[in-house]
């Protein structure tokens, strides 16, 4: 398995031009200022995938979904580097130390320190499921490529892994998608391609039913932009009694200030 992994990282080295790395920066090489890592779309599909690293020009790296715009509400990690300069780099030494480096060469943030553990090789890739991740690879360590810096730990972190109207749990520490009840994954068994209404419901005129709703508080959840009614709302409570007496209502989200249903 290790000995599949160096024959990768081989092949990279001779095909990928050194100055613009897909997903991956091995010691030495940097990422520009304005310069893109994409993620893969899958282990074994290096097409670009659903994620973006971005070494912006205004010093900040930032992780954005590959589609979306670059905005702040669309990032799900920053290295909170903003007003650093327009030519800041992120660089990888052979010593595992990743940082940033400013246009006068200073180490504006480090991200890890060095190692003195000679015998290791580094490198970084922006993963399939969107996280950042450094790794060593140590012959003494049964020839084991070991994460020793991650952006996040948490799975779910990485904005729009689970497609539009699903929302994100771990399990095991492993990401998992999942559709509220009433709706379900819109392509069966692909836990990406995001949920849609399992049925034709028409809630509202089934007077005799008893449903009983609940609202629940879902983190990393990526709705479809459809609200019917947007209002400002200084209450998350108020927000969601108003979807609650709402018989039309699937979903309420309340963020700053503002109800959408
Ligand atoms: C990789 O993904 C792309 C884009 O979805 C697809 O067109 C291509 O056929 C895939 N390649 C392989 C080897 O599966
Ligand atoms: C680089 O960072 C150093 C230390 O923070 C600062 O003194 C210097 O002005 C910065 N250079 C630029 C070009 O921003
Ligand atoms: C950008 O900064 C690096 C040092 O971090 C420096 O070597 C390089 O010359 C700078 N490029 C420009 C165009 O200023
Ligand atoms: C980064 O680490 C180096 C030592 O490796 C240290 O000298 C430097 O002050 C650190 N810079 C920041 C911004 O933490
Ligand atoms: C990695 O190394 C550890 C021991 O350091 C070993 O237990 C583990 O099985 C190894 N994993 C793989 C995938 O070889
Ligand atoms: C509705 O459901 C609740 C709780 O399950 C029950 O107490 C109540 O009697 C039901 N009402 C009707 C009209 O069926």
């Amino acid at each position: 398995m290790s000995t599949t992994i160096v024959c990768l990282l081989l092949t990279t080295i001779v095909w990928q031009s050194f100055d613009s790395p897909t997903d991956t920066i091995l010691p030495k090489q940097h990422l520009k200022a304005g310069a893109l890592l994409y993620s893969a779309k899958s282990k074994t599909n290096s097409s670009t995938g659903i994620f973006r690293l971005s070494m912006q020009t205004d010093g900040n790296l930032v992780q954005f979904p590959a589609s979306a715009p670059t905005s702040t509400p669309y990032a799900y990690y920053t290295s909170n580097t903003p007003g650093s300069g327009n030519n800041v780099t992120l660089n990888l030494d052979v010593d595992g130390h990743l940082y940033l480096l400013n246009n006068t060469g200073f180490t504006i943030h480090n991200f890890t320190n060095g190692a003195i553990d000679e015998g290791k090789s580094y490198l970084v890739r922006l993963d399939v499921d969107g996280i950042l991740r450094l790794y060593s690879y140590s012959l003494k360590n049964n020839g084991n490529w070991s994460v020793e810096w991650s952006s996040s730990r948490n799975k779910c972190v990485p904005f729009g892994l689970c497609g539009f109207n699903s929302y994100c749990v771990t399990k095991d520490l492993e990401a998992e998608c999942k559709c509220l009840p009433g709706f379900e994954f819109i392509t069966p068994g692909d836990q990406t391609s995001g949920c849609g209404r399992n049925m034709v419901a028409n809630f509202c005129k089934s007077e005799n039913e008893n449903f009983t709703y609940i609202m629940e508080e879902l983190p990393y959840t990526r709705w479809e932009n459809v609200a019917y009614m947007t209002w400002s709302s200084s209450d998350k409570e108020e927000c969601n009694k108003a979807c609650l007496e709402d018989c039309n209502c699937e979903a309420a989200i309340f963020t700053d200030g503002s109800c959408r249903k």
